[in-house]
């Protein structure tokens, strides 16, 4: 089995931990304009009591706990993230974590007004259990989301790189037990868990070179790393470098890849 790069399967080194940790809080910062119009629609500011599964390192969660006046339960399956989420979120009152299986959730039916996941489909052994899991524990007439799922199908990128483009158009997320093209299974897995279902793409704007150059620094390590397991040399690696960090301080490059999201409301005879 493919060690699974977000999964409680794969116990990570401190430092790996602490990277992660680092890239789920960037994505949490510059994904939150796309995120926070998903919870408003979603009813997240009247709702009672909200379910955020697969939480990860809470950054995601503390955004939810912020908008709602409701009590926030996150759960992960994995110890190391749920210990960086209590501290995260120790000052937020109306949250509670728990470690725990997306596709098995320990709580009982029709228990939720609101449950969300954010970037966790993509990742889960089984999303088809995953999502009839959420549709199991929301309410009568509420509300399922999964925000922010990508599909690296649709990505477009110009100036291209014959070598380097294909791994960062799935390979590597593959490689590292992921499903890079999740986003457009979003309506079949919700249609099949019983939701009336919508979805939509959430990232209608493309960055600027100066976004892309951030963010490409700030996740420079998780980058190369992919490269280097991918097969490609060094010498490779620093010529696509510097060419890719050329074409965004020369304000030319285009950098797009769609996030898809589902809404599903359950309805009363589910
Ligand atoms: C990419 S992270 C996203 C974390 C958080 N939602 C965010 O957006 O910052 C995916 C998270 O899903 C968790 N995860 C993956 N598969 C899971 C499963 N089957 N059950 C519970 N958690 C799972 C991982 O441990 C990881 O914390």
């Amino acid at each position: 089995m493919k060690s699974k790069e977000n999964s409680e399967f794969h116990k990570r080194s401190k430092d790996e931990l602490n990277n992660f940790i680092k890239k789920l809080e960037l994505q949490a910062l510059e994904t939150a304009e796309e995120r926070i119009p998903l919870y408003l629609k979603v009813g997240l500011k009247d709702a009672e009591s909200i379910l955020d599964v697969g939480c990860g390192s809470g950054t995601v969660t503390r955004d939810i706990a912020r908008l709602t006046k409701g009590k926030v339960v996150g759960i992960d399956g994995s110890e190391d993230m749920i210990k960086v989420a209590r501290d995260i979120l120790k000052d937020y009152k109306n949250v509670e974590l728990h470690v725990g299986g997306a596709e098995s959730l320990p709580f009982d039916d029709n228990m939720f007004d609101v449950v969300t996941c954010n970037l966790l489909l993509m990742w889960a052994d089984n999303p088809q259990q995953v999502v009839n899991e959420m549709a199991r524990v929301v309410k009568s007439g509420g509300k399922v989301l999964a925000s922010l799922e990508p599909d690296y199908g649709g990505k477009l990128h110009f100036p291209e790189n014959p070598k380097v483009d294909p791994i960062f158009a799935g390979k590597a997320i593959k490689e590292k037990g992921g499903d890079p093209h999740i986003g457009r299974k979003l309506r079949l897995l919700f249609v099949r868990a019983g939701l009336e279902t919508k979805i939509g793409i959430g990232n209608n704007r493309i960055w600027s070179c100066e976004e892309n150059k951030s963010y490409y620094l700030h996740a420079r390590d998780f980058y190369v790393k992919a490269l280097k397991d991918a097969g490609v040399s060094e010498k490779e690696i620093d010529k696509w470098e510097y060419e890719y960090l050329k074409s965004l301080d020369e304000g030319v490059q285009l950098n797009f890849f769609p996030q898809f999201y589902a809404i599903g409301r359950k309805t009363e005879d589910l």
